[in-house]
Parts: structure tokens; sequence; C-alpha cells
């Protein structure tokens, strides 16, 4: 049975699998490999993180990005922590409190309107270090591109990282769309996160052209010594690694994810541009990365999404999300744009 689905700006998990992705699961379904990461495709792929993150790197291949989170939250607390992170955080909103769960840490959301933390805003949160009847304060965690489509640069990471280190605090980056990050600033990962001090990253492939699949990857080695019993806990280890370790084979070949981001973020460039020109929308946010945050008339919304189905963001205000893939067009950015422009007009 085949449906036949349009391209929509609804999410980048909407897109399919990249072909060389595909064919790289193909090309790999072939004898029998040794389960549960002891294969050649594994052992090739984590020489492939350490080549890229720097020696020492440990890496642990995971089903999704939830898993991703809650295995590197695990790793670098105890349950009386708590993990600080802004209000628009996945972690915080879209995980259906298994980061709590699985870590029994509280979460300090912090409001920030770009989605961005900063030292100043952590440090108003900063309280009671020591005292026995509070949380303490174990981790940072920072989402890079950000959930609105914003970019840490180098230098606020770089800042936070300081700050944390200096407070006895762990920095932990969801990296869903970190390719998205990479390609945005120009910067390879190893100097973006390795280099600035980051220590646990959730490395995203799905959004990026796999089919599924993640990474958690331990910048700071010494973190990593319980993570693989971690992982077995929380239910994400795969028996058939062998497949997830040959997309990202194929997704660091001849720079796929590097194409692939780069285009998704062209894309959402091309559509902020063509959106800014109808005067009844607003872009409500710095196009960095591949998603457009653009507040549309209310009474619009339900015209729009039968059309093209995408997710309102903040209700308050009407702001809808439009995310580009790899797999977008340019006429499909053209078209979308062109339907929105007459249907408003
Ligand atoms: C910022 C961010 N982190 C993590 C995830 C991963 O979530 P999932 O568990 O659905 O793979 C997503 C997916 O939407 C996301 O946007």
């Amino acid at each position: 049975m085949q449906f036949s689905l349009k391209r929509s700006f609804a999410s980048d998990n909407n897109a399919g699998i990249h072909p060389q992705v595909l064919k790289a699961i193909q090309e790999a379904n072939t004898g029998h490999a040794r389960g549960y990461g002891s294969d050649p495709y594994t052992e090739a792929a984590l020489q492939k993180f350490r080549d890229i993150f720097g020696p020492g790197t440990e890496t642990f291949f995971v089903f999704n990005g939830t898993g991703a989170n809650v295995v590197g939250l695990q790793a670098l607390t105890r349950s009386y922590n708590a993990v600080i992170c802004t209000e628009a955080a996945h972690i915080n909103e879209d995980e259906c409190g298994a980061p709590e769960k699985f870590t029994g840490c509280k979460l300090i959301d912090i409001h920030c309107a770009d989605a961005k933390l900063n030292v100043q805003a952590i440090q108003t949160r900063l309280k009671h270090r020591g005292d026995e009847h509070q949380v303490q304060q174990q981790v940072i965690s920072l989402t890079q591109s950000t959930e609105f489509g914003t970019i840490y640069t180098r230098d606020q990471l770089a800042a936070i990282c300081e700050f944390a280190h200096g407070h006895g605090m762990y920095v932990h980056v969801d990296g869903a769309r970190i390719s998205n990050a990479a390609a945005s600033l120009g910067i390879g990962f190893k100097e973006m996160l390795r280099d600035t001090g980051v220590d646990v990253l959730s490395f995203g492939g799905t959004k990026n052209g796999l089919m599924l699949g993640e990474a958690v990857v331990f910048l700071n080695p010494e973190l990593a010594s319980e993570a693989k019993f971690i992982r077995k806990q929380s239910m994400q280890l795969a028996s058939k690694m062998r497949y997830l370790s040959a997309q990202f084979l194929a997704f660091f070949e001849e720079d796929l994810w590097l194409r692939n981001a780069s285009h998704a973020n062209a894309m959402a460039k091309r559509l902020a541009d063509k959106l800014s020109a109808v005067p009844q929308l607003e872009i409500v946010q710095a196009v960095e990365a591949n998603g457009v945050f653009c507040k549309i008339p209310r009474e619009m919304t339900e015209t729009l999404q039968k059309e093209y189905f995408f997710y309102i963001f903040d209700e308050k205000d009407n702001v809808a999300r439009f995310m580009c893939s790899w797999d977008t067009r340019e006429e499909d950015v053209d078209n979308f744009a062109a339907f929105v422009a007459q249907a408003l007009a």
C-alpha cells in the first residue's frame, strides 16, 4: 500500500529518510552481526565520533531524543539534584516527565524569550547550595539549536560552561538539531561543544535524515562510567545496533549531515524572507537554524492548517512554528508562502 504524502512545514521529524541513509541500512542488512553493539558497524561509528569530537569521547547510541536526554541526564545526577533549563526546553515541555521520572530530579525552568539561557538568568535560580532542605542544582541543560530556532554562539556556550564548572555543575546539551547549529555557525562539533566545555551531548540524527537514532556523547569521559548500565535500564539499548550505527556512518560520509542541515537552514531563510513580505504576518524569532516562528492571524489558523498542517507554539500570541527539512525544496517553500499570502489577502 502506498499513500501520497505532501511535504509540509510541521516538523523536521515529518521528513523521510535520506536515500544515502536508507542505502546504508540496506547494505548493512547482510549476514549475521553480534547484537547490542558488538558489531563492526558500531565499532566504526564509535571511532567516527572519537575522530570528530576528539580522543577519549565515549558515545552511546540510543533510539530517540527523549532517550538520549534521559540517559545523559541520569549519568550526571542523583535524585536530590535539580536540572536548570528554559521553560521551552524539550525536556521540560515535551517529554511527558521522562527526565523527572528517570532522574528523580526537579527541573528548574526559566522563562527566556528566545529559548536561550544566560549566566545572569541562571544565577537568579542558584539558591540554597548546600542546604539539605533544598534540591541541589547539578546540571544546566541547553538546547542547540533551541526550540525557537535560535542559536547559542560559541562564546555564549563557553560562558555558561565556565559558570557551571565554577559552581560545581555540569552542562548538558540537547542537540536534537545540533547539525543545524553547526551549519549555521560554520564551525565543527568539537570546536562548538568540546572546546567550550560541554560535558554531555544528546547528538541528533532523526531530524536530519536518519530513520531513527541519536547518540549520547560524553565529551567529559569521566562521566561515562555508568552510562552503559543506565542505557540498558532505560530501555535504550538496541539489540540490532548495527542498523543505528550504519546510519551514523552514512551521516558523516562526505559530510551528509552538513549538506542536509545547511539546506534545511537555507530553506528556512527563504521561507522567512517570503513570509516577512506578507503584512499580516510577523516573524517573532531570529531565523538562525531551520525553524521559522511566525505570528499569524488567529482566525486563519484552521484554514491554513487544512492545506498544510503545522503546530501553534505559542497559543497566547498565536505563533506558528514552520520547520524546514533536508528534503524541503525551493518550490515547496514558494508554494507554501504563495498559499499563505493568498489566503490572508
Ligand atoms: C529539542 C528537541 N529535543 C529532543 C527531541 C527528541 O524527541 P524524540 O524523543 O521525539 O525523538 C526533539 C523532538 O522533537 C526536540 O525538538
